[in-house]
């Protein structure tokens, strides 16, 4: 079938299979050499021009010497700057902490505001790192629904605030917006988890990673930036890594709200998290300064994606339910309704060729769903939709039908 014709978009639909192929991140290096990948949340998109030229610059100037950030890496004053400038919340830079990544963001914030057993609620299904730390951690999991429904994933907010007092609980995790599903709440939504929260004195943890890759006409609002309540009991973790697509750089800031737990912080020996490497740091400063062009033309082609994908499922698979995703570059597929007799990953797998996340490690509930990373260029993805749709039995129809790829 050939494809409706559609602007190719430079920079991000013209990746060649040999470069993919030959990446050393894991995404591509991990999955056989006939597999294609569609898994973990990188996307296939080079690294932003803006990031490039200033990391060159770095190499180029041969000064790799330690830094002098007597009060703290520039990455402060740029995280505030940043959070007024797109989401009108005025962060400040002096609450600001450096770590290496969200997930030991997490841990440490878990490590020094709760204790061994403790209840935490988080939203299920989550980003599996997340559910993992808790477990480790040994964290009670207080699991958070987003549950199906004719709007979308919806949080029962009577069954939160039930669950909440039921266990104790003391802090719950937010991932908004909401990997996988890419649900953004609304200011309504955070506003009940706001009223739980106070009710119950959480502490809230704020994953807003995804915060930058929303689509019109959705909005994000940072959940500190709702009232003087929530913005003293919430601590906000963001990094550019998945918004400019740089999870090598292994940086990400940690806004603390309440000044106790600020405080608990900065009593720790000063090197014990590790600090981050001057490259992160100006690596983020690029992306949050000059990559604002070319994120709006990443967000004109995961906002293509996403329809394609909806459309592909929508009169291939229809038995599958998928919903529209309001942020993210990952689509979340409800495929129990096919009554497979085997995990969808799997099978996905060994009949098409595509290696996708799903299942259990999403937690509670996600047996049977899949998650399919759209974050490539137009001919991959058509070849990863053709090949799923094959692989779970769909229907023939337009477009996915193999031979996108150059040999
Ligand atoms: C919701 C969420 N939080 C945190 C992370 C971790 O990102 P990083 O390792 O770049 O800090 C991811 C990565 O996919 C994510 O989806």
């Amino acid at each position: 079938m050939k494809l409706a014709p559609v602007r190719a978009v430079p920079g991000f639909d013209d990746l060649g299979m040999d470069w993919l192929r030959a990446r050393g991140s894991v995404k591509w290096h991990r999955p056989e050499r006939d597999v294609l990948p569609a898994w973990v949340a990188d996307m296939d998109f080079p690294t932003p021009p803006p990031v490039v030229a200033a990391l060159r610059e770095v190499v180029d100037g041969r000064d790799l010497g330690y830094p002098d950030w007597p009060d703290g890496s520039p990455l402060r004053t740029a995280f505030a700057e940043r959070m007024a400038g797109r989401f009108g919340w005025a962060a400040s830079a002096d609450r600001v902490r450096e770590q290496t990544d969200l997930i030991q963001c997490l841990q440490l914030v878990l490590h020094l505001a709760t204790s061994d057993g403790d209840a935490v609620a988080v939203q299920v299904p989550n980003y599996p790192p997340f559910l993992a730390t808790l477990r480790t951690m040994n964290r009670r999991i207080v699991p958070v629904p987003m549950e199906d429904t004719d709007d979308g994933p919806r949080m029962d907010f009577a069954a939160l605030d039930t669950a909440v007092k039921r266990s104790g609980c003391t802090a719950l995790v937010l991932v908004n917006p909401h990997n996988p599903t890419g649900r953004v709440l609304t200011r309504d939504e955070l506003g009940e988890i706001a009223a739980i929260a106070r009710r119950h004195d959480l502490l809230v943890v704020s994953d807003e990673i995804h915060a930058e890759l929303t689509y019109a006409p959705h909005r994000h609002i940072p959940f500190a930036s709702l009232s003087d309540d929530t913005a003293r009991r919430t601590v906000t973790l963001t990094s550019a890594t998945k918004a400019f697509n740089l999870a090598a750089i292994r940086c990400a800031v940690t806004h603390y709200g309440p000044d106790r737990l600020l405080a608990l912080r900065d009593a720790q020996p000063p090197d014990l998290y590790g600090t981050v490497s001057p490259l992160g740091v100006v690596a983020t400063l690029a992306a949050w300064r000059h990559g604002d062009a070319w994120q709006r033309e990443l967000l004109t082609v995961l906002d293509r994606n996403r329809r394609r994908v909806h459309e592909v499922v929508r009169d291939r698979l229809p038995l599958v339910r998928h919903r529209l995703p309001e942020a993210t570059y990952l689509a979340w597929l409800d495929t129990r309704p096919l009554g497979l007799d085997e995990p969808p990953v799997e099978k996905v797998l060994r009949e098409g060729r595509v290696l996708l996340d799903g299942g259990a490690p999403f937690g509670p509930g996600a047996d049977g769903f899949l998650r399919l990373n759209f974050a490539t260029s137009r001919n991959v993805l058509e070849e990863v939709l053709g090949r799923v749709v094959e692989a779970l039995g769909g229907r023939e129809g337009d477009g996915g039908a193999g031979g996108h790829l150059a040999p």
